[in-house]
């Protein structure tokens, strides 16, 4: 793993962005797996600006997302559709046709969590898998539990991660208790994972998944079974990794 330090979030969201670019310059076909949330809000800034200025373009790009809450249209405000559109995809070149983020309305979670994961397969697996990551080490929504979930599935979303994401509801009763996640297959089979993360309520999520054993309980060790990971954090999401020792770039 190669590990980022930044000295704040806009330091580590410009940093995510520079491995994405690098990535669509290399590959201007590339397969990105992107992911909604905090952490990459600013990172899609600096794409959107650099696309702006004429730098950067997503013609050619794919993107399939990590997860969609179940229930949510995508015209709601907090479905994980409507946060790519706003973030990224209205204000990039990306086609429309090669943008996908699973279907929170579809009446049949198994056929569509089936043909999701076909899909990557078809796709020759993701070429760089955005993360962030839980308070409590999940990824996508693999929530902690006692073994890894390996194709996209329908997951019950921990508490911990309702009381987190209650933040972007009117009330903490108005978050949806399911969401559609891809599974530890497809992420694992990404040939670059880019995992994130910044604020202090993320640096133990960040050691276990780094240093800790590797368990389905903190879902983001399984990545240190991975040989391609860049980890991009600001230093207080780092914080204990530099007390454990652990060996940063730059
Ligand atoms: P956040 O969420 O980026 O909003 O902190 C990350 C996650 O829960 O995976």
């Amino acid at each position: 793993m190669r590990i980022f330090i930044e000295k704040d979030y806009d330091a580590m969201s410009r940093r995510m962005a520079q491995i994405i670019a690098a990535e669509i310059t290399h590959n201007p076909a590339c397969v990105l797996g992107l992911a909604t949330g905090s952490t990459p809000e600013g990172a899609y800034k600096y794409l959107v600006d650099w696309h702006k200025q004429g730098c950067l373009s997503f013609q050619d790009v794919l993107s399939v997302n990590l997860d969609e809450y179940v229930g949510l249209a995508p015209t709601h405000d907090q479905s994980y559709r409507y946060f790519m559109q706003s973030n990224l995809f209205d204000h990039v070149d990306i086609v429309p046709e090669n943008t996908r983020v699973p279907d929170g309305l579809t009446k049949d979670p198994a056929a569509f969590c089936a043909e999701y994961d076909a899909y990557i397969r078809s796709l020759g697996y993701v070429d760089l898998q955005l993360l962030g990551i839980g308070r409590n080490g999940h990824i996508g929504f693999n929530e902690p539990g006692d073994c890894f979930v390996k194709e996209t599935h329908v997951v019950d979303l921990a508490e911990s991660t309702i009381d987190a994401n209650a933040r972007f509801f009117a009330t903490r009763d108005d978050v949806p208790k399911q969401a559609i996640s891809m599974g530890i297959g497809a992420i694992m089979g990404a040939k670059k994972v880019l995992l994130a993360a910044s604020g202090a309520e993320k640096a133990d999520a960040i050691l276990g998944s780094i240093c800790g054993a590797i368990t389905p309980h903190c879902p983001g060790s399984i990545l240190q079974l991975h040989p391609n990971v860049a980890v991009v954090v600001d230093e207080v999401a780092g914080s204990k990794l530099k007390a454990a020792g652990v060996s940063v770039c730059g």
